[in-house]
């Protein structure tokens, strides 16, 4: 994507007295020598202040700083949070149109936009409210489809959702960011699905009588190889939903009655868990860590 300064740029620009105050503020976490690293964040100031980012506030940053002006045009032009064009008075909507988005309806939303806005990105609506744009990813993709306004995020949108949402800022409110289907943040649509103890029991279980079947073994650290015993959860556990959490171990599996070496480390204090066996295990699968 090209991202051009405006043909149309204002006579000056400069901070209000309170920007400035925060900018110079702003320039004490750097060391003398570093005061360029405050660019982002002064560049991003400039914008809240005037609404976009013009060549007269690139160059006025650039100066605060002491950078070159091309240096600042190279940020500026960088990241997409900077809008080099006038923008909508109430609104600049930021519509993601990455492949999490685009296959879960960004397309529709993009439509609406083009619809209910202006029929190209950076085209200021009629009544100078609102603006619209394309742009990649800003990571909120497990709540696709989303739109990026201002600093907040409206995220599970539909045509309707947003257009809804347009209307409210137009009449002066501020609806309330984050998913706009109900869900909470991005846990799993319809409430938790994580499993059950009794049913990972019987997951875990099944996997190892495969993968035992199968005739796999586990391969240690030090390069050993230990058959898979099953079962690697205590029978009462799988049975009985008692709520305990089942005791599988990756890398030291049970004996025949279901203990692990870690459990018989833990009924004989004192002893290395390196020598300790447990029944049914083989001498050659002893832990060596
Ligand atoms: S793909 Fe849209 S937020 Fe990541």
């Amino acid at each position: 994507m090209l991202r051009r300064l405006s043909p149309v740029q204002p006579e000056s620009f400069e901070f209000t007295p309170a920007n400035l105050e925060w900018a110079r503020a702003q320039l004490t976490k750097y060391p003398q020598d570093r005061r360029q690293s405050g660019v982002i964040s002064l560049l991003w100031r400039a914008q809240e202040q005037e609404g976009w980012l013009s060549r007269p506030a690139i160059e006025y940053v650039a100066d605060f700083l002491g950078m070159p002006y091309i240096r600042v045009l190279e940020v500026a032009t960088f990241y997409f949070m900077y809008q080099l064009q006038p923008v909508g008075k109430i609104a600049h909507i930021q519509i993601c149109g990455t492949t999490t988005c685009m296959i879960c309806g960004a397309e529709e939303l993009i439509a609406l936009c083009r619809e209910k806005i202006a029929p190209t990105p950076h085209t200021v609506s009629a009544d100078g409210n609102f603006s619209w744009e394309e742009v990649e990813c800003p990571g909120a993709c497990s709540n696709a489809p989303m739109a990026q306004i201002g600093k907040d995020y409206y995220e599970d949108l539909t045509a309707e959702k947003l257009s809804a949402l347009i209307d409210a800022m137009a009449a002066g409110q501020v609806p309330v960011p984050g998913p706009q289907n109900g869900r909470f943040s991005s846990e799993p649509l319809g409430g938790p699905v994580a499993l059950t103890a009794t049913e990972r029991a019987e997951q875990a279980n099944a996997s190892v009588a495969r993968a035992a079947q199968l005739g796999d073994t586990l391969r240690r650290i030090d390069g050993t190889e230990v058959p898979i015993l099953t079962p690697w959860v205590r029978p009462e556990t799988a049975e009985g939903d008692s709520g305990a959490e089942p005791k599988p171990s990756l890398h030291r599996p049970a004996d025949k009655t279901g203990v692990t070496v870690q459990e018989a480390a833990a009924t004989s204090p004192g002893m290395p868990v390196s020598k300790i066996e447990p029944a049914g295990q083989p001498a050659d699968a002893k832990d060596t860590d």
